[in-house]
């Protein structure tokens, strides 16, 4: 059944991980987001801010001894996800929630053939489909996937695809259910920029087109902005900013989104060099006190180093996590 709601929504999602040693992480907090219907959104952050623990966990493959606790709420279709256990989540998996790795090499069967492995799956979610739907499926899915003329590459085994042709039999493979929501993790950053930029917009298309949801991760953001329909941005766990992607990298309200542009090469406008971020990302149990971004901040003040700042929404749509957003005027909030 489907309600009128966002596809998903989270409300302060947080979780802590224990890792085989008994020590624990609290590595996702306060994030807060939804999605609609046929809508993509891009999740940026630099490497180890908990996008990929973000994605799993939205799909259940976190393992669950390692979930040491969850808080605050995740929806999907109604449905909340935190309370359902492995059972449930496989219902959902493969035909409604579907995800796209990074590397195709380790989701694809080397023994098997284009055609088998994408039939395959529908056959294990729709098990009473006869072989002409099965056929009709797997070549809509592949066409949706970029494929053109899919036939042609029926018979040909992972190691004979191009790496853009794997990166495409993986979506198609996502999409031979029809999922209402892909999850995607840099699922094209082995590619060259270009290709990565054409295949994510046909990606973003066809799911516009079919109403699925997409939530595309990746550490670039020259990328995201060519594709999403909405950002957020992670920083150690946290989600310090969300928004319409235009107006996140346009006017980005965090410092931190604003230090991820000018971290890009490919944002910055001019003759401006890059800019790196100085400092490092903490590691999830060496978390600052105070503001998690303070120490590598411009903007830091003394009370940014005695509380971390809670979520607002100065507009519709928008929510940042800092007492000085960019753009507001005078005293902090928090
Ligand atoms: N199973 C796990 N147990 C404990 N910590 C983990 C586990 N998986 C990832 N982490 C930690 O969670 C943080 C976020 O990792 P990750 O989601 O992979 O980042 P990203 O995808 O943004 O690069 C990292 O500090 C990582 O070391
Ligand atoms: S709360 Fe303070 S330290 Fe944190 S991002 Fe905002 S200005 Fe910077
Ligand atoms: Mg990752």
């Amino acid at each position: 059944m489907t309600g009128s709601g966002p596809l998903l929504a989270l409300e302060e999602f947080g979780l802590t991980l224990s890792g085989s040693d008994g020590r624990v992480f609290p590595v996702l907090e306060g994030i807060s987001f939804t999605l609609g219907r046929g809508e993509t959104m891009g999740i940026a952050g630099e490497s180890g801010s908990g996008k990929s623990v973000l994605a799993l966990s939205l799909m259940g493959l976190l393992p669950r001894a390692a979930i040491r606790e969850q808080r605050g709420a995740v929806r999907f279709d109604g449905t909340d996800l935190l309370g359902l256990d492995d059972a449930g989540f496989r219902a959902l998996r493969g035909r409604r929630l579907a995800m796209v790795f990074q590397e195709p090499m380790t989701a694809m069967n080397p023994l098997m053939t284009l055609y088998d492995q994408v039939a395959e799956g529908v056959g294990v979610h729709f098990p009473d489909l006869g072989e002409a739907e099965v056929r009709q499926r797997v070549r809509r899915a592949l066409q949706r996937a970029g494929f053109p003329d899919p036939e042609t590459f029926y018979d040909s085994f992972p190691h004979q695809l191009s790496g853009g042709m794997r990166q495409r039999a993986m979506l198609g493979m996502a999409l031979a259910t029809d999922p209402e929501l892909i999850v995607a993790d840099e699922p094209t950053t082995a590619l060259d920029a270009a290709l990565q930029v054409q295949l994510l917009q046909e990606l973003r298309r066809t799911v516009r087109e079919e109403g699925n949801s997409l939530i595309f991760i990746s550490h670039d953001l020259g990328v995201i902005r060519t594709v999403a329909d909405r950002l957020a941005i992670l920083y150690a766990g946290f989600l310090v900013e969300w928004g319409p992607s235009a107006a996140v990298l346009e006017a980005p309200l965090h410092p931190y989104s604003r230090a991820l542009r000018e971290a890009m090469p490919r944002l910055v406008r001019e003759q401006r060099l890059p800019r790196p971020i100085p400092g490092h990302l903490p590691a999830p149990d060496h978390k600052p006190a105070g503001c998690v971004f303070g120490p590598r901040c411009p903007k830091a003040r003394d009370v940014c180093r005695q509380m971390m700042p809670s979520a607002s929404r100065p507009a519709e749509g928008r929510l940042v996590r800092c007492h000085f957003p960019e753009g507001a005027s005078g005293g902090g909030q928090g």
